[in-house]
């Protein structure tokens, strides 16, 4: 999947943009396990004039079109833009979580989850 003429490119504001998604890099079939998402690894804004106004969460498996499995809409000031989840997989997968600034636009970041 590629965002490749939405996304942004600033490397600077990509450190307060870019999703960090953390998830155990290997998990066992059917078994559930904890995501945690948060927005930049500076941490982005939650205020009204600068704000993360959506987060989308897709499952890429090999030879199918990525799934839309979450999507979170953080209201500012009030809520962060960091959540989790609980995810089980049967096969081999890539999370990519993609943000909306409403200043900065589109970010994406991306974690491949092995099954074994
Ligand atoms: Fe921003």
């Amino acid at each position: 999947m590629s965002f490749d003429k939405l996304l942004g490119n600033d490397a600077q504001e990509a450190q307060r943009h870019v999703p960090i998604i953390e998830a155990p890099e290997r998990v066992k079939a059917g078994k559930s396990f904890e995501v945690k998402i948060r927005v930049g690894e500076k941490p982005h804004p939650y205020t009204f004039p600068h704000h993360i106004f959506s987060i989308l969460v897709f499952l890429e498996v090999e030879n199918r079109p990525p799934l839309l499995v979450l999507r979170y809409d953080p209201f500012p000031p009030l809520v962060e833009p960091r959540f989790s989840f609980f995810l089980s997989l049967d096969t081999t997968s890539v999370l990519h979580a993609v943000a909306s600034c409403n200043i900065h636009g589109i970010w994406e970041g991306e974690k491949k989850i092995e099954v074994i």
